[in-house]
């Protein structure tokens, strides 16, 4: 398996990974994608605070992590924090350590830009994900916390 980050030109790779999206997601979980044109894609990413790792098994893409970067100035996270998005493996090739393999790929890209401290939001009926967070040393700091949506515009 070999993971890397895209690049401005991996549109194609953002594309497989939009057509096939069901099967990188948990039935009912998860909400449709914007399909993202060229410019789009091409602004995603070429973002470097948008980081999107891909693992490839013979260079088919079979899972996929999207983390922003975030400026913080909460005392217990250094200045900034990764919030990761999303994180998706290949219906055909889970439980072969493609998450692990990506989540310790975001740890050495953390390093390398001197960040500490992740974060990721999921649902606790969402059994696989809970288990690759906590084996992944994840810990709920506030179980009380409580997500809400709302519309700015
Ligand atoms: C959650 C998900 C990303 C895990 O990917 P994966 O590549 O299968 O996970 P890994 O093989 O790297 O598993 C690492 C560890 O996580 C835990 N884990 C992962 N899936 C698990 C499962 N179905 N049941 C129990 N533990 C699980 C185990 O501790 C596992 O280590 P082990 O295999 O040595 O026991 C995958 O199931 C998936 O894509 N689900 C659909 C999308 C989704 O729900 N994403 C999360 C949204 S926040």
């Amino acid at each position: 398996m070999m993971i890397r980050r895209l690049g401005s030109g991996d549109g194609d790779v953002l594309r497989i990974l939009a057509v096939d999206n069901a099967r990188f997601d948990e039935p009912g979980q998860g909400g449709a994608l914007r399909p993202l044109g060229p410019d789009a894609a091409r602004r995603v990413l070429g973002d470097e605070k948008t980081h999107v790792l891909v693992a490839f098994l013979d260079d088919e893409p079979v899972g996929f992590l999207f983390a922003f970067e975030l400026l913080r100035r909460a005392a217990d996270v250094g200045p900034s924090e990764l919030y990761v998005d999303e994180v998706g493996v290949r219906d055909d090739h889970r439980r072969e350590g493609v998450a692990r393999a990506l989540l310790d790929a975001l740890s050495q890209l953390a390093r390398g830009r001197g960040i500490t401290n992740g974060f990721v939001f999921t649902n606790a009926s969402n059994a696989p994900a809970v288990a690759l967070y906590e084996s992944f040393g994840g810990v709920r700091p506030n179980p009380d916390d409580v997500m809400f949506d709302f519309r700015l515009g």
